[in-house]
């Protein structure tokens, strides 16, 4: 069974004393939360190596992660921040392809593979963020939109790459909105792109864990994760609540714990 992943990404959001809330409330959950689950959180930059001193000095299993990184090596780009000097503070994953970079930031595809070879030649981990938009999906061109952002750059990458990479599908539509897409619509996609995987590799296509986000709450977390091809969330607002978010864990976990029985 593939390993639970839930993730928090704070966006441009958070301060030092929210790092000490949400490290604390983490440090209190039991040993078991932390064997059945693999909790990441992203971060802004600036909180990183605050962050990971915290985690280090409790021992925890968190994974402290980035928001974006650059796609050049050390060099003149005013404002970024290399791969290389991630991995040197300790940041162990990096979101990569977030719909708000795409669309705020006019993150293109090649540009975002960049990010990718850059972030593994570093030894970071990505979540590779895909999604498509409302008027996507209002065209039916919602598997067009995720075959176009996954194939070029799984080819330029190679397959193989997909084993230090988490796929978080987000539609942009159900981002901050309130409204998550259905447990349908879900399933269905996240079934879409594991059998897009699959014709490149069938066992890089099972281990693979693909992730939802998208207005996930703790009311709504369950039955998405109930879905068989749903591995794990990527959760925007209500990670910046700590009891929130353990509670999306917990839910997370007793999920996983009827589906194995
Ligand atoms: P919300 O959970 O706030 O909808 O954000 C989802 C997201 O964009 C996570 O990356």
């Amino acid at each position: 069974m593939r390993k639970l992943f839930i993730a928090g990404n704070w966006k441009q959001n958070g301060r030092l004393a929210l790092v000490e809330g949400a490290l604390q409330t983490l440090s209190q959950q039991p040993e078991a939360m932390w064997q059945d689950c693999e909790v990441s959180l992203f971060l802004p930059y600036p909180l990183l190596d605050f962050a990971i001193d915290k985690k280090q000095m409790s021992g925890l299993p968190l994974v402290i992660g980035a928001q974006n990184v650059s796609a050049y090596a050390d060099g003149a780009y005013t404002g970024e921040v290399s791969a290389d000097l991630l991995a040197e503070l300790g940041t162990k994953a990096v979101l990569v392809g977030h719909s708000e970079r795409r669309a705020l930031f006019d993150e293109s595809e090649p540009l975002i593979l960049e990010k990718m070879k850059r972030a593994h030649a570093a030894g970071l981990n990505v979540v590779w963020c895909i999604g498509e938009t409302q008027l996507d999906r209002e065209g039916g061109q919602h598997f067009e939109r995720i075959r176009t952002q996954l194939v070029d750059t799984i080819r330029a990458l190679g397959i193989a790459a997909l084993s230090k990479i988490v796929i978080a599908y987000e539609p942009v539509w159900a981002i901050g909105t309130g409204l998550a897409a259905s447990t349908h619509q879900i399933q269905e996609m996240h079934q879409y792109i594991r059998d897009l995987i699959s014709d490149f590799d069938k066992n890089i296509a099972e281990q693979l864990r693909i992730i939802y986000g998208g207005s996930l709450n703790r009311d709504n977390i369950g039955q998405v994760l109930m879905m068989p091809d749903v591995d794990g969330a990527l959760v925007g607002g209500a990670s910046l609540d700590p009891s929130h978010f353990v509670s999306l864990c917990h839910i997370g976990t007793e999920v996983n714990k009827k589906l194995e029985s």
